[in-house]
């Protein structure tokens, strides 16, 4: 059966659209069934609602604790079967509550080849580092922010010319590419989140 997902956003929300691309070709092992966002006017919505996708407008500003936030987006996943969260540009940190609570089963995309770069800014770190190398990665969300075991990465030169514009548009085109691929291996079960670490089965 296919897993049921739900994408967390709060902005424009084009990893969220490739992961929408994705899974609409059935042999996708996962389904797209839920955008939850904390922000009203995320352009991210209204292609979601375009794709026939449920929307949730989940107003963190509405809530008093960290946790009371994260529990109203707990319940909504929940109210809609959901199997996993990919988080997609989704600009909260989340309680170390939810990331308990959905181990394993909680995804994020952040620009960089972490362990490097972590938080924000992250071009400009990478730029100020002058690193000749840099990318995405797809990894298991844990309570420690941006520091979840590894499920996929992709690198991509860094030029001498890049501005952090040039080189996140180039990063945000292997983002592409990178998360409907992490998202097919956890979909299929040939990754899994155990001891702190990502264990990966070959396919049978
Ligand atoms: C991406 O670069 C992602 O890695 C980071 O935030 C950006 C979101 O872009 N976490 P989008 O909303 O998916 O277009």
């Amino acid at each position: 059966m296919k897993k049921r997902v739900g994408i967390l956003i709060s902005g424009r929300g084009s990893n969220m659209r490739s992961l929408i691309a994705a899974a609409a070709n059935p042999a996708f092992p996962a389904e797209i069934e839920l955008v939850i966002s904390n922000v009203g006017n995320a352009q991210g919505l209204a292609y979601a609602a375009s794709a026939d996708i449920p929307t949730i407008v989940i107003p963190h500003k509405a809530y008093e604790t960290r946790e009371d936030f994260d529990r109203a987006v707990d319940q909504a996943l929940a109210n809609a079967d959901i199997d996993i969260v990919c988080l997609a540009g989704f600009m909260r940190i989340l309680s170390d509550w939810f990331a308990r609570r959905w181990e394993g089963r909680l995804l994020n995309i952040h620009p960089s080849l972490l362990p490097l770069f972590k938080g924000v800014h992250v071009h400009e770190q990478a730029l100020h580092a002058g690193v000749r190398v840099s990318g995405c990665t797809v990894h298991f969300v844990v309570p420690e922010l941006d520091a979840g075991p590894i499920v996929a990465q992709a690198a991509v030169p860094v030029e001498i010319a890049d501005t952090p514009e040039t080189l996140a548009a180039r990063i945000l085109a292997e983002e592409h590419k990178l998360y409907p691929a992490a998202l097919r291996l956890l979909a299929e079960g040939r990754v899994r989140l155990e001891n702190g670490h990502a264990v990966f089965t070959s396919p049978s």
